[in-house]
C-alpha cells in the first residue's frame, strides 16, 4: 500500500506539473523513463481534470480503500498467489481460474481456456474489473456478465449446459457471472460417466485420487446443472435455482464498513467466521422479518446428514477412502456417476444453501444409482 500511495503521488506531481507549464509533450516524456508512470502519463492530456478524476478513486475514504482492505482478507488474496504456479501448468488447462492472465484470455476468446501463462498473476481487482479504461466509476464494470456455457459442455456427455445469474436477486446486470465462470466444475474426459450407459470405466490409482469434479462447483449447484438425475436423461438440467445471487449473499447485505464484522461478506466474500461457524446475523434479518424464516442452520446440517449416508454407501461399495477420494478400479458408469454427486455436493461446501433442491437431489439419485436408496 505505501509504495503503491509514494508512486502514485508522484505521478500526480508529474501531471501537476504537466497542467501547470501548459507544455505537455516535454513532462509526459520524463515520466515515460519508468515503465508504469509512461502509460500513466498518456493521461495527462487530460489536464487539470485527469487529477481530479484520478483522486476520486484514489484517497482514503473511497470505495477503492475500502474494497483493497476487505480483498485483502479473502481467500482470493491469501491462497491465489500459492496457487497462480497452475497457470502454467496441464497445457493451460488450469488457468482460466488460477489466474488473472488466464481468466482475462478465456473472457476475451469467450470459452473455458486459459491458455499457458509462464508470468501468471494472481486475481486481482482488475481481473473482475476494467480497471484505468475510461478513468471514471465506469471502470467498476465487469469484464463478464454473460450468462456462463458451462465447461463440462466439452464432454460428450453433457450438452447445453448454462448457468446464468442475470435478473437473480440483487443482481439484474448478472454480475455473479463473473463468479461463475471460475466456481464451475470440470469434466473428466474419457472417464466421465453416463449412468444411461451399461458397462465399466478404468480409473487408475493416480487418476483416482484427483477424479471427479474438481473444486470450483458451486456456479453447477446454484444453477441447478452438471450432476446426475434419473436414468433417461441424466444429465439435463434440473431447473432449480436459487432464489439469491452470488454477490446477494457473498458481498452484499452490508453496513458502510461493507462487511459483517470481521471481514466477512463484502470484497472479502467468505461468510466463515473464525471459531469456524457461517456468519448467518445478517441473513436472518431479512428471512425472520418476513415471519416464514427459513432455518438456515437446519438446511446445512439435514443436507449434510444426507450427504454421509450418501458417503457411507460408497465406503461400504468399496468405491471411495475415508478422506473422501475414488478408489482406483474398475467401476460402472452409475457407480461412477454416484461418486461424481458426492464430489460435487461436497465441494460446493454450502450444503443445501446454494441449491437444496438439486443437492438432495443429487444426493438421492446416487444412492438410487448404487442401490442403496430403499
Ligand atoms: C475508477 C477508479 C480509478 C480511477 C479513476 C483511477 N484509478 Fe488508478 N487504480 C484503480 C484501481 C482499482 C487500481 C488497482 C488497485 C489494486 O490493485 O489494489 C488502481 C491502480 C493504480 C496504480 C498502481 C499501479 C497499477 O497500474 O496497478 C496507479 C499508479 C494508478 N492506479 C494511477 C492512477 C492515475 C494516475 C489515475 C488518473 C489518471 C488513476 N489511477 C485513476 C482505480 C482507479
Ligand atoms: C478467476 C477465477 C475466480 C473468480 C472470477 C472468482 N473466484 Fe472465488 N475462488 C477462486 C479460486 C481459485 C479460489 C480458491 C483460492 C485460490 O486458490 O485463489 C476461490 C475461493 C473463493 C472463496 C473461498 C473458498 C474457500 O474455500 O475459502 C469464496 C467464498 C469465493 N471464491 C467466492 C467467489 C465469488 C462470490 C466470486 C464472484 C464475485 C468469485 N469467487 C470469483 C477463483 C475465482
Ligand atoms: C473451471 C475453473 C477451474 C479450473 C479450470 C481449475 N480450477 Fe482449481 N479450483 C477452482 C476453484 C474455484 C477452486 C476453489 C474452490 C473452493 O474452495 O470451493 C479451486 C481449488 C483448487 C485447489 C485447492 C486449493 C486449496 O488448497 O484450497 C487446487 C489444488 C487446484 N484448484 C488445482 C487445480 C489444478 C492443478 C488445475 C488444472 C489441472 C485446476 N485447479 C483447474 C477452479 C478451477
Ligand atoms: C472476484 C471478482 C472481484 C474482484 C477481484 C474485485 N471485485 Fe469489486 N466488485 C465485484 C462485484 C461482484 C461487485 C458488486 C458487489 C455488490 O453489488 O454488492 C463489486 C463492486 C465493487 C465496487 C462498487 C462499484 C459500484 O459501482 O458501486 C467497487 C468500488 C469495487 N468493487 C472495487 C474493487 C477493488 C478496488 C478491487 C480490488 C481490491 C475489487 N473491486 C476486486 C467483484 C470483484
Ligand atoms: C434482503 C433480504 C434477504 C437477506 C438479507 C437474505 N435473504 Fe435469503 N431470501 C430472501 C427472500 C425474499 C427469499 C425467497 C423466499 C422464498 O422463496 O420463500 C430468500 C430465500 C433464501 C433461501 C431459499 C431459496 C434459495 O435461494 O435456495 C435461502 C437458502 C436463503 N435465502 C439464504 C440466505 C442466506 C444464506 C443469506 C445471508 C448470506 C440470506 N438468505 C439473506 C431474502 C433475503
Ligand atoms: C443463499 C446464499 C448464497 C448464495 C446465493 C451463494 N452462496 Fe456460496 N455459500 C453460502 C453459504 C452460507 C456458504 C457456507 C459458508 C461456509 O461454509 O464457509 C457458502 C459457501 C461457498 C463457498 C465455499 C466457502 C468455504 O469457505 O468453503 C464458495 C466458494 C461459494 N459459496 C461460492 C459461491 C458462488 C460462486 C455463488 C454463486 C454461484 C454462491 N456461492 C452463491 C451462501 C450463498
Amino acid at each position: 500500500m505505501k509504495e503503491l500511495k509514494q508512486f502514485f503521488y508522484l505521478v500526480l506531481v508529474v501531471l501537476a506539473t504537466a497542467t501547470m507549464s501548459c507544455t505537455k509533450e516535454g513532462p509526459q516524456g520524463e515520466a515515460g523513463k519508468d515503465g508504469k508512470d509512461g502509460i500513466d502519463g498518456t493521461n495527462g492530456t487530460d489536464g487539470a481534470n485527469g487529477n481530479s478524476t484520478c483522486m476520486e478513486c484514489h484517497n482514503d475514504e473511497s470505495d477503492l480503500f475500502l474494497k483493497q482492505t476487505q480483498f485483502e482478507h479473502s481467500t482470493h488474496f491469501v491462497d491465489g498467489p500459492s496457487h497462480v504456479g497452475y497457470a502454467n501448468y496441464a497445457g493451460g488447462s488450469c488457468s482460466m481460474c488460477h489466474s488473472n492472465e488466464g481468466f482475462l484470455t478465456a473472457v476475451a476468446n469467450d470459452n473455458n481456456s486459459g491458455g499457458s501463462h509462464p508470468e501468471a498473476t494472481p486475481m486481482s481487482c482488475g481481473t473482475c474489473h476494467q480497471i484505468h479504461k475510461t478513468y471514471t466509476t465506469d471502470d467498476y464494470k465487469m469484464h463478464y456478465t454473460k450468462a456462463v456455457d458451462m465447461y463440462l459442455n466439452e464432454n460428450d456427455v453433457f450438452t447445453g449446459l448454462e448457468v446464468d445469474a442475470t435478473s437473480q436477486y440483487s443482481d439484474p446486470n448478472g454480475m455473479s457471472n463473473t463468479c461463475i465462470k471460475c466456481h464451475q466444475p470440470r469434466h473428466r474426459g474419457d472417464t466421465q460417466p453416463d449412468p444411461t450407459v451399461d458397462g465399466t470405466l478404468e480409473i487408475s490409482a493416480g487418476a483416482a485420487a484427483h477424479w471427479g469434479p474438481h473444486y470450483g462447483a458451486q456456479g453447477a449447484i446454484f444453477g441447478g446443472v452438471g450432476g446426475y438425475v434419473g436414468t433417461t436423461d441424466p444429465t439435463a438440467p434440473s431447473g432449480t435455482k436459487g432464489h439469491h445471487s452470488c454477490k446477494s449473499c457473498h458481498m452484499s447485505f452490508i453496513a458502510s464498513t461493507g462487511n459483517y464484522g470481521e471481514y466477512l461478506g463484502g470484497h472479502a466474500m467468505g461468510l466463515r467466521k473464525g471459531d469456524d461457524t457461517v456468519e448467518f446475523g445478517a441473513c436472518n434479518t431479512c428471512h425472520t422479518d418476513r415471519g416464514a424464516t427459513i432455518d438456515l442452520e437446519g438446511i446445512m446440517a439435514s443436507t449434510k446428514a444426507l450427504h454421509a449416508l450418501l458417503g457411507q454407501d460408497l465406503m461400504d461399495a468399496g468405491i471411495m477412502d475415508a478422506e473422501g477420494h475414488l478408489i482406483g478400479g474398475t467401476w460402472t458408469n452409475k457407480e461412477l456417476a454416484a461418486y461424481w454427486n458426492y464430489a460435487l455436493v461436497k465441494n460446493d461446501h454450502s450444503y443445501g444453501i446454494h441449491n437444496k433442491e438439486y443437492s438432495e437431489s443429487l444426493i438421492t439419485a446416487g444412492r438410487a444409482y448404487l442401490g442403496t436408496n430403499n
